[in-house]
């Protein structure tokens, strides 16, 4: 009989879930997606209040979780740290206290130092899910690319799927790499070497300097943005030469038709990618942002389920 619930009541990093755990979580998204497209109503998450607590900007995690929360018949609160009492010098752990006296379950926390979701989880029994913390992981974002990958090929296993960018600071390569090789993909990087995480080989994949050798490589190309707001300057000798070493361009992709484009998003147009790309019909990057509404209502909904689970 298939397990039901979650090895773990959280979600700080892709290697809480086991190969057995994604795949009850892809089974819940094709539930929810043909189900919502029938116009059923879910009350998975029914008597619970799920606080977005979000110390750095977003638009699409943010907006996803609070969609995925109301689809189920949950209610989500936001927070916002500018305008909360951690302003005026209340700790972050007596914040999480004080919400958590109001009755909150679920907390989704995004936030720019790298171990804040552990640091809160360790402070709770309640149900903690990063939603981005810092350099370190973004796993609910490796999950919907991985399901956005299942999707399109029918399997992930021996796939060639090249990480493209500024590796170095990206929570989404980090959660990727570890999700990825996990579901049996090859992964490569592909950047300057500048931009390549400091001990890379502890990896173990293949590095490629140019975007052209990746993309005779890969079945899938995954572009990331330069995150300027945690670089030191001087990484990339200009904009421009990043672009022509590393950007996509509709040339370079239509050498290779069927290879899926993937991004998480914010896209620095110009940049990683020429405006015109995201009119092929293999970049894939608003079905990802699709998907990750699906992805995060299976995944509350299952640790949902493991939590009451638990709790017996
Ligand atoms: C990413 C993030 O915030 O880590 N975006 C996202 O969540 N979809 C990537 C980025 O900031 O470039």
């Amino acid at each position: 009989m298939q397990k039901e619930v979650l090895s773990k009541p959280y979600l700080l990093s892709a290697d809480d879930l086991t190969v057995e755990d994604v795949n009850l979580i892809f089974d819940r998204v094709r539930y929810f997606e043909y189900h919502y497209s029938l116009g059923a109503k879910f009350n998975d998450l029914d008597g619970y209040t799920v606080a977005l607590a979000f110390f750095e900007p977003s638009t699409r995690t943010r907006i996803s979780f609070e969609i995925a929360t109301q689809r189920l018949g949950g209610k989500p609160i936001l927070f916002s740290s500018s305008t909360s009492s951690l302003t005026k010098g209340e700790s972050l752990i007596d914040t999480l206290h004080t919400i958590e006296a109001m009755d909150v379950q679920i907390f989704v926390v995004r936030h720019s130092a790298s171990g804040v979701p552990l640091l809160l989880q360790r402070n709770t029994n309640k149900i903690v899910i990063n939603a981005g913390d810092g350099k370190h992981e973004h796993p609910t974002q490796a999950l919907l690319d991985a399901y956005t990958i299942q999707k399109h090929f029918g399997y992930i296993k021996d796939l060639k799927v090249c990480i493209v960018g500024d590796i170095l600071h990206s929570r989404v390569a980090r959660s990727n790499i570890i999700l990825l090789k996990k579901l049996g993909a090859n992964v490569a990087f592909c950047g300057p070497g500048t931009l390549l995480p400091r001990h890379h080989s502890q990896w173990n994949v293949p590095i490629f300097r140019t975007i052209d050798e990746a993309i005779d490589w890969a079945d899938v190309i995954m572009l990331l943005r330069l995150q300027n707001e945690r670089m030191d300057s001087g990484l990339v000798p200009s904009l421009a030469e990043f672009s022509r070493l590393y950007g996509m361009s509709l040339e370079r992709l239509s050498r290779k038709p069927e290879l899926v484009v993937l991004h998480p998003g914010p896209v620095n147009y110009g940049i990683e990618l020429q405006y015109e790309v995201p009119t092929f019909p293999t970049v894939l990057i608003q079905t990802q942002v699709t998907h990750g509404v699906f992805v995060r209502m299976a995944l509350l909904s299952l640790l949902v389920k493991t939590y009451e689970f638990r709790a017996r």
